[in-house]
């Protein structure tokens, strides 16, 4: 792998920087896939079953391998949706992304939400007269013993989170037989979680930024865009980088991957050129301040419920 790695607690390699998936169209992400791994250099796609988008994605791979890269030297991640937490119905969940992706293993296989829905509610989630999603109760520590099944059978390398608090960590970390390799969160200048990051690191657990540009395509209107922030423009002004190689800069240079999503070639080269140059320790405080506890991807517009309260 050419991009800068860190080493997961399973023993496996994950480059810091991938391609994103969520929100590329069907009929685009094949072609950016495509692009990122024969000509971008990248070596690291983050996908998920609720993208809806892995079939694509998968043909691309194929024709990845096809054109000569090496399986064993691309990292490859997907995640369990919430309606199949079931135990009975995880293996399946994953056997069908691997069918999807057209591959025998994957990398990372992540629970994406600690939320249950029930099966049928795939890929569109209901509501409830209360106006909160409808769940089904199964407890967290079924779906991760079926998590940690997967690593046994050789369907996956490494497993791990999403959206996990720091409570829903420590529960897990009391159970686990197979330890949790990543947690995977929005995280950018103005939603640092400082604190989730520094306790994720000490547990041995890697964490994935995910939404590192702001998510600036599915932001609401309102919300101020983090790619326009001012100190963000000086900084790259500085380096004549542009506002989201700072952005990429600054989360690889806490050790934390990153994974910002394009379909569009100039910005998908533009996103792992990121390795050339270095952000100093005034500057890092200075993006550090920017903090406003900010979501871009906030769970109660989408499911009526406080999920990170
Ligand atoms: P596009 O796919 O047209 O490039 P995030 O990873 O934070 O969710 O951000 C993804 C959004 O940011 C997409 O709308 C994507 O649009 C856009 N984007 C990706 N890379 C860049 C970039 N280098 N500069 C500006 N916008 C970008």
């Amino acid at each position: 792998m050419k991009t800068p790695t860190i080493t997961l607690n399973s023993g496996f390699k994950m480059p810091l920087l991938g391609l994103g998936t969520w929100e590329s169209p069907k009929g685009e992400v094949g072609a950016a896939v495509k692009y990122a791994l024969l000509e971008a250099g990248y070596d690291h796609v983050d996908a998920a079953a609720i993208y809806e988008n892995e079939q694509e994605v998968g043909a691309a791979l194929t024709e990845v391998w096809a054109a000569g890269r090496k399986r064993e030297d691309v990292f490859i991640t997907s995640k369990l949706w919430n309606t199949h937490h079931h135990p009975d119905n995880v293996e399946a969940a994953c056997r069908q992304t691997l069918a999807d992706l057209q591959l025998e293993y994957l990398d990372l296989y992540l629970v994406h939400w600690a939320l249950a829905f029930p099966l049928e509610h795939f890929p569109n989630s209901r509501t409830g007269k209360d106006g909160v999603v409808i769940r089904e109760a199964i407890p967290l520590q079924d779906t991760w013993r079926a998590m940690e099944a997967l690593v046994d059978k050789g369907l996956v390398r490494s497993i791990g989170v999403a959206n996990y608090t720091t409570t829903l960590i420590s529960d897990l970390l009391a159970y686990a037989r197979i330890k949790p390799a990543m947690n995977q969160v929005e995280l950018h200048p103005y939603l640092a979680q400082s604190e989730l990051v520094r306790f994720c690191q000490a547990q041995g657990m890697a964490v994935t930024a995910y939404s590192p540009l702001g998510t600036p395509g599915t932001a609401e209107p309102d919300m101020p865009r983090l790619l326009d922030d001012p100190a963000i423009a000086a900084i790259a002004a500085n380096h004549g980088k542009t506002p989201a190689q700072v952005l990429l800069r600054a989360a690889v240079q806490r050790q934390t991957v990153a994974i910002p999503k394009s379909v569009n070639p100039s910005r998908i080269l533009e996103n792992i050129q990121v390795f050339d140059f270095e952000l100093s320790t005034k500057e890092l405080q200075l993006i550090k301040s920017l903090d406003r506890h900010m979501r871009y991807c906030e769970p109660m517009n989408w499911w009526g419920l406080p999920y990170f309260d």
